[in-house]
């Protein structure tokens, strides 16, 4: 397959290029900068076209080259319904095949945070065939570009939700939790300040499974039209027992609870009560990771060294 991938050097755009690319697959993948390009795209096999996807003059660029593959991704940072809305119309504007070709598969990736119903019991647990919640204000936009991409007869259109995605530079879990406790190891108190509730439970997915579901979907495209799946482990972790691994791995003595602030940190502390199934059912995808809290040693070291190497660029 041909596969375009927009914000291939991203913390999930990156691994799902990657993916692609061990999987045989021809890989062209997006990013703004010629050092990215050299430095991350070109060196894993990924056909670098270096443009601003929002722009008209890279929408020219970009488009051109997508119409021309089987499979295209939208794995850019998220920044509303209107920019994501326009980046599947820069799409379907290019598209010119003749009648009776094969459709092109079309992959959005959304959070699962649309799902949320909060902490409790079998009334709030959540997987693919559950409706969307109007439980977290900050993501009430994700419906405005999912709907038209799954209801799409120009596209084999599919939705990834992802959990929390950890691993390598930790992305959320490093701006929530590492960095405050990096910071607070090198103090004399050691306490770090973080915004959590005790009841909150957090659904995850390291960063290499929601990769390989990416792929198995993409590969099955033509048979997932109009499917949603959600890119999360079997089980939830309580957001403390997250914090208590985090304690134990950065040197810190504790943590201090701070008042979310905003739409996105009231998200950050619902709990998503998940065990999504779909992807399994329909693609054999079984998360392999380690979860977040076993495997805390590691993703640790990993965004420490991520850090490292993004302080000496
Ligand atoms: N991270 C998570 O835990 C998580 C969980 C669930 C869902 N998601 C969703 O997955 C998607 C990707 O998330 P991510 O964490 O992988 O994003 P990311 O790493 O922050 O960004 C992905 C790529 O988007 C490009 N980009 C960023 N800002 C841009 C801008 N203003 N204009 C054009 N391109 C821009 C960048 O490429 P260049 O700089 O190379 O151009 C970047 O590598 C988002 O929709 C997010 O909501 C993420």
């Amino acid at each position: 397959m041909k596969v375009f991938i927009l914000g291939a050097t991203g913390f999930l755009g990156l691994p799902a290029a990657e993916a692609f690319v061990r999987a045989g697959h021809i890989v062209y993948g997006t990013t703004r900068s010629e050092r990215s390009a050299a430095e991350k795209l070109a060196p894993n096999e990924i056909i670098p076209i270096v443009a601003d996807p929002y722009s008209d003059e890279g929408k020219k660029v970009w488009g051109k080259i997508a119409a021309q593959c089987d499979v295209v991704i939208d794995i850019l940072s998220a920044n509303g319904a209107k920019s994501a809305i326009d980046i599947f119309h820069n799409f379907l504007d290019h598209l010119d095949r003749l009648k009776g070709s094969p459709k092109p598969t079309y992959i959005y990736t959304s959070g699962l945070w649309i799902n949320t119903r909060g902490y409790g019991g079998l009334d709030k647990w959540t997987d693919e065939r559950q409706p969307t919640s109007t439980y977290n204000d900050a993501v009430q936009w994700r419906p405005l570009i999912e709907v038209p991409v799954l209801e799409s007869e120009k596209v084999h259109g599919v939705v990834i939700r992802g959990a929390v995605v950890y691993g390598r530079d930790g992305s959320a879990f490093a701006s929530y939790i590492f960095d405050e406790a990096l910071k607070a190891s090198k103090t004399e108190e050691k306490v770090f300040d973080t915004v959590y509730s005790k009841e909150t439970r957090i659904a995850s997915i390291h960063t290499d499974d929601m990769a390989d579901l990416y792929l198995r979907v993409a590969e099955r495209g033509p048979i997932l039209k109009g499917q949603v799946f959600m890119a999360s482990n079997q089980a939830t972790e309580r957001l403390t027992d997250i914090l208590d691994a985090v304690v134990r791995v950065s040197g810190c003595t504790g943590y201090k609870a701070k008042p979310p602030k905003g739409a996105m940190q009231e998200a950050w502390i619902s709990s998503t009560l998940i065990k999504p199934s779909l992807g399994d059912a329909l693609t054999g995808w079984r998360p392999r990771k380690m979860s977040l809290v076993d495997g805390m040693d590691i993703y640790w070291s990993s965004y420490l060294a991520n850090k490292r190497l993004r302080d000496t660029e």
